[in-house]
């Protein structure tokens, strides 16, 4: 990250399974900015054997978040990153009150800050049904009943909180994550474009 350059640098949030994976890549590649999502990282770092898989799997397998310190400092790494300087789409970061102080002073030690928040809104039905579809796909071990319900209940009481933040420093985006994949990314790129950031979907 070098000072004062210019870029995008926008969050997208929203409970597990409300879409923000499948809507991170669109946004960020209309934005020419990296996607940075801890839970990919960290399920990278799992899948190879890493000495940061082995001490986060279980935590990850069973729903629980990972320690705000080895979270902080994957993310601070990965912003270091050369391709992040223009701008980033972080994916499940922050999801603490820990996290977005973290960040935010990060962030402001470069002379940066956030551009918006991106809200994804999906309601309880819809998100079982879709974790339960990737579950059968892609074979996650929290996409089983029981590491769903417990993600859910961790988001409630861990991430949900830092909404209100987020809307008391004007940068909530709120955005409704039902309907395909095509109309979701339509509403998110609209609601940006009526913030300034970003053209109007043509
Ligand atoms: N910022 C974070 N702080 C702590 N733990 C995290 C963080 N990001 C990811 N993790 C760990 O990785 C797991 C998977 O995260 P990920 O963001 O992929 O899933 P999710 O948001 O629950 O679901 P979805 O993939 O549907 O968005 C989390 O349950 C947690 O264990
Ligand atoms: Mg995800």
């Amino acid at each position: 990250m070098t000072a004062g350059q210019a870029g995008t640098r926008l969050l997208i949030v929203g409970p597990p399974g409300a879409g923000k994976g499948t809507q991170a890549i669109r946004i960020a590649e209309r934005f020419g900015i990296p996607t940075i999502s801890t839970g990919d990282i960290f399920r990278a770092n799992i899948a190879n054997g890493t000495e940061l898989g082995k001490k986060v799997k279980a935590i990850v397998d069973a729903g629980d978040y990972v320690p705000d310190e080895l979270t902080n400092a994957l993310v601070t790494d990965r912003l270091s990153g050369a391709d992040a300087g223009a701008g980033f789409l972080l994916d499940g970061y922050p999801r603490t009150t820990d996290q977005v102080r973290y960040l935010n002073e990060l962030l402001a030690s470069h002379g940066h800050r956030l551009d918006a928040v991106i809200r994804l809104v999906a309601d309880q039905d819809e998100i079982v049904r879709r974790l339960r579809q990737r579950a059968i796909e892609q074979g996650r071990v929290d996409d089983s009943e029981e590491a769903i319900r417990h993600r859910q209940d961790v988001y409630r009481r861990e991430t949900a909180p830092l909404l209100e933040m987020f809307r008391e420093q004007g940068l909530l985006v709120e955005v409704d994550g039902l309907g395909s994949v095509d109309e979701v990314t339509g509403r998110v790129f609209a609601a940006l474009a009526e913030r300034g950031l970003g053209e109007v979907a043509a």
